[in-house]
């Protein structure tokens, strides 16, 4: 019952969020209900990690870098610091306040913005001492919802799609197939502009 509390609770958390990230791309708040089928369904996948204390912390990744499908993946932890993000080149370490969400940007809301907003880079390092235990929960559209960027973020000559469009559930799977590794799944979506080029 908890767990289904947290969820609704949560979703309705990131359905706000991404009415603001639509306005500040210059479409209509409702935009992402219409354009990923929100209205009717969404799917939403939440993880527990747990990473025991490691006696040799610096030889073990927890989480090797990956960026998480999805729009977006709201993120509660315990006390323990061990979540980094990329940024300029290099692993910044988040900390943030008691109580508060960690909100990463997923791969398909860099597909959906057309690049604007791109996917986090992240991993988790372990730690000698304590027990770290985090809560992911990622927030997509409906499985068999087509992702490709938003048609009103695009026009031919100027803003032509950077990524093709691909099932919610094709994705997934790729992601799941394969290990995790950068952002590599978002390299099989990228649209390659010398071949648009040459069309
Ligand atoms: C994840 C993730 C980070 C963390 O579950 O996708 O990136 O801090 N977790 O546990
Ligand atoms: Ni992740």
């Amino acid at each position: 019952e908890t767990i289904q509390e947290y969820c609704k609770r949560v979703r309705e958390l990131a359905n706000e969020l991404l009415k603001g990230i639509m306005e500040s791309l210059g479409l209509e708040e409702s935009y992402i209900q219409k354009a990923m089928d929100l209205e009717t369904d969404s799917h939403q996948l939440l993880v527990v990690n747990l990473y025991p204390p490691c006696p040799q912390p610096e030889v073990v990744m927890g989480l090797p870098p990956h960026s998480d499908h999805g729009l977006l993946t709201i993120l509660m932890q315990n006390d323990h610091v061990g979540l980094h993000v990329r940024h300029d080149g290099k692993w910044i370490p988040v900390n943030p306040p008691p109580g508060s969400f960690v909100v990463n940007i997923g791969d398909h809301m860099e597909i959906l913005s057309n690049g604007k907003y791109k996917s986090v880079l992240h991993r988790a390092v372990v730690n000698g001492k304590a027990t770290r235990i985090s809560v992911a929960t990622a927030h997509g559209p409906p499985l068999d919802t087509v992702v490709g960027p938003a048609q009103d973020l695009l026009d031919n000559e100027n803003r032509p799609p950077l990524y093709r469009g691909i099932k919610y559930r094709e994705y997934l799977q790729l992601q799941q197939s394969n290990q995790l590794n950068g952002k590599s799944c978002l390299d099989h979506v990228k649209v390659n502009i010398n071949d648009t080029c040459c069309k």
